[in-house]
């Protein structure tokens, strides 16, 4: 299997954990949209759930499949999300944000009570970092906070650069609650738990992109089929 199948093959193996009834928080980026495609088939034969989506982009996909659709404010309480990841390692710490969704999404996933991660097997590492670190930070003062973050990191070990991310026409990047994303390349990330703690501290920065202690268990493709990682 390719990269993409693999991501396919996770995302329909998601479908064997969600019951009738369950209220799902539905993930953002290629692979959540491989399994918001899969559950709007299994919606189409008939299967009762709600779905809580991370993004405006995937609110409109679900939508557009006949997924029923709520809020965090009418529906509190999710059963699972189902999202993907950028990195993770085997314990179960995530790297998310690459497709800017990253607040919505920790939101999200920290009102289920299980999180479960599907990705291609590239998306596992042994340490966490090759991909660049997305923080959420509010535009009033944007530098000062991106300088903020500069000197927290190298207390924990992390320079690299740290660049304010652009969309395609080279304009600043909004996220969907109208915040910039900062991309910070520190390469490997000792210790992400503090690291993590510590930028959120930062003000200015609404949250970033580690999520740590928050998926229950993760849905890797590899080549050869789907392979099931469970937190300790
Ligand atoms: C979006 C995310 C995505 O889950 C992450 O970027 C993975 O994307 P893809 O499934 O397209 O590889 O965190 O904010």
């Amino acid at each position: 299997m390719n990269a993409d199948e693999q991501k396919r093959a996770a995302a329909v193996r998601a479908l064997d954990f969600i019951e009738p009834g369950m209220k799902l928080g539905l993930g953002t980026g290629s692979t959540a949209e491989h399994f918001v495609r899969a559950l709007g088939a299994r919606v189409k034969e008939g299967l009762e759930i709600v779905g809580v989506p991370t993004s405006e982009r995937t609110g409109k996909l679900a939508e557009s499949l006949g997924i029923p659709l709520s809020n965090l404010d009418d529906t509190p309480h999710l059963d699972i999300t189902v999202d993907g990841a950028d990195e993770l390692d085997i314990e179960l710490r995530l790297i998310k944000g690459g497709g800017g969704a990253l607040l919505r999404e920790k939101i999200v996933a920290t009102a289920s009570d299980r999180m479960i991660v599907i990705a291609d097997a590239s998306k596992l590492v042994s340490t966490l970092g090759a991909f660049p670190l997305p923080v959420e930070v509010i535009p009033f003062g944007c530098t000062v906070t991106a300088h903020k973050m500069a000197d927290v990191a190298s207390a924990f070990g992390c320079t690299g650069r740290i660049v304010r991310r652009a969309d395609e026409y080279g304009e600043p990047f909004f996220t969907d609650s109208e915040n910039f994303i900062y991309d910070c390349a520190f390469g490997e990330i000792p210790d992400p738990d503090g690291l993590a703690a510590a930028l959120n501290r930062i003000a200015g920065v609404v949250d970033n992109g580690l999520f740590i202690g928050i998926a229950a268990m993760a849905i890797v493709g590899t080549p050869a089929g789907t392979n099931i990682i469970e937190a300790k």
